[in-house]
């Protein structure tokens, strides 16, 4: 049993299953995982999803971490409820992902795979509601598990129950295009917790303004109180007769650990992928990018850009190397594989264009390596980060705080990061190719002090809040005064 439970899809282990039988554990990086160090394993559980054959052998055989508690959910009700609903449907609505004319199609298929979203959240909710103390906090994360507050406070009433997302929130347009009875349910899902959390107050924002439901299944009403930044939203269920209950609407931007960052960007095999990247890019410029390939991040919107500079300010040519790491993400689904041959194939298109005998314009990589990508922080003159729509974006924060000769930032006015950084990065429009061709440009012929002057300032602000402070002020939120 424990007093402090954090639920999340992915966990901080994973196996793999060798050809022998042999079971592997990797561990998982990420704000979270730092975030809860900052609590005693005693005290703590982590419910998680096993992702795949690995994991769920290490079900079966009892394998596991002390404090982790991983569930072995059906692979078809998984598959539906993390690829069809969560990636699929959830993912597109909060980052404003749909293509209009085609999509979005709500029909018999669509609630098939809604009844295993809401199975896959139960498995957790029943899971916390069986580890959890009386009393207990339970910190539950992001979009995947939108419905746990709600299960697990029908479970459990004595819980003190948070939410966070880690995405953007949809706007109140393009959530009403869920059907209604599905909206109301993810909304309760959600106000079941006493506190939804998020990083910036625009999702906040988007969140309360959406928040409104009045129906069969009950009255929501968002509070927006004049003068103080105190937000709730009001309801009465799960409330006693006659009490009210409030849902309180908090933001709590999560920032970078600078020493662990360092620590790890100044390890040896850091620095040999480093002496390639410079042997590659040879005395050229260099501008970065760092992504899971993923239609928000927008990447190939960036690489028109960089075409773009290349051709309106040829004096670049041959002067300049884009480094571009591309991280494959969710490959079981189509239009996330497509996203990432388009990227490879447009890459190879300005090679093909711009490129000659000692100089390739465009050096992508299209694998999950964070050395290399930590070689590159270290490298940039310039960083690109241009999302449409982005929660936070830790590439944003991490470059400027790793970056050796200082960084300018080229970042969309879209990303979560813009409310914290915005003063001192270049901001553009994501969907303005030549205003990001011209930012580029600006970027790349900033005089050194500012670059430096400005990199500081940037790593001070992505600094402000680093992931154990971020995960400690929301439990000590959510506890109340000691
Ligand atoms: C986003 C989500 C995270 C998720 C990550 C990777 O940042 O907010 O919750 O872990 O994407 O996505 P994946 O589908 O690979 O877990």
């Amino acid at each position: 049993m424990a007093s402090v439970l954090v639920a999340s899809n992915r966990g901080p282990v994973s196996y793999a299953l060798g050809g022998d039988g042999s079971l592997d554990a990797r561990r998982g990086g990420g704000g979270l995982v730092s975030g809860l160090s900052a609590v005693s394993s005693q005290d703590s559980v982590w419910v998680c999803a096993a992702l795949g054959e690995g994991d769920r052998e290490a079900v079966r055989r009892g394998v596991g971490e002390p404090g982790v508690r991983m569930l072995d959910i059906d692979p078809d009700v998984y598959a539906d409820a993390y690829n069809g609903i969560a990636n699929s449907v959830l993912w597109f609505l909060h980052h404003h992902l749909y293509d209009i004319p085609r999509e979005p199609v709500y029909d018999a298929e669509f609630r098939r795979r809604w009844e295993s979203y809401r199975a896959y959240n139960r498995a957790f909710a029943e899971a916390l509601a069986g580890a959890a103390d009386e009393g207990a906090a339970v910190l539950v994360q992001d979009y995947h598990l939108a419905l746990v507050p709600g299960q697990l406070r029908e479970l459990r009433p004595d819980l003190r129950i948070a939410h966070f997302t880690h995405t953007p929130w949809a706007s109140p347009a393009y959530l009403r295009m869920l059907p209604d009875d599905i909206r109301e349910e993810l909304l309760w899902g959600m106000l079941g917790a006493d506190e939804v959390g998020f990083h910036t107050w625009a999702w906040a924002s988007a969140f309360m303004s959406g928040a409104h439901i009045d129906s069969a299944t009950g009255v929501a009403e968002p509070s927006f109180p004049a003068g103080d930044r105190r937000r709730t939203v009001n309801h009465r269920r799960w409330a006693g007769p006659g009490a009210n209950r409030t849902t309180e609407v908090k933001v709590y931007p999560l920032g970078v650990d600078a020493e662990e960052l360092r620590a790890l960007a100044y390890r040896p095999a850091v620095d040999e992928r480093l002496a390639e990247l410079r042997a590659e890019a040879g005395d050229r410029k260099t501008i970065v990018r760092v992504d899971r390939t993923e239609l928000s991040k927008n990447i190939l919107r960036g690489l028109l850009a960089y075409r773009e500079l290349l051709t309106t300010r040829p004096e670049w040519r041959g002067r300049v190397v884009h480094l571009a790491s591309a991280y494959p993400s969710r490959q079981d689904l189509e239009v996330y594989r497509s996203y990432t041959a388009s990227v490879a194939a447009l890459a190879e298109e300005i090679n093909a264009e711009f490129g000659t005998e000692d100089w390739t314009p465009v050096l992508v990589s299209v694998k999950d390596d964070f050395t290399r990508s930590l070689a590159a922080y270290r490298l940039a003159d310039v960083a690109l980060v241009n999302p449409v729509r982005d929660g936070m974006n830790l590439v944003a924060k991490e470059i400027p705080v790793v970056s050796e000769q200082g960084c300018a930032l080229v970042l969309s006015r879209e990303a979560g990061a813009y409310e914290e950084l915005r003063e001192d990065a270049l901001t553009v429009n994501p969907f303005d190719v030549s205003e990001t061709a011209e930012a580029l440009h600006t970027a790349l012929t900033m005089p050194h002090p500012e670059r430096t002057d400005r990199t500081k300032r940037l790593a001070t602000a992505s600094t402000a809040l680093p992931p154990q402070r971020w995960f400690l002020n929301q439990l000590e939120s959510l506890r109340g005064p000691a």
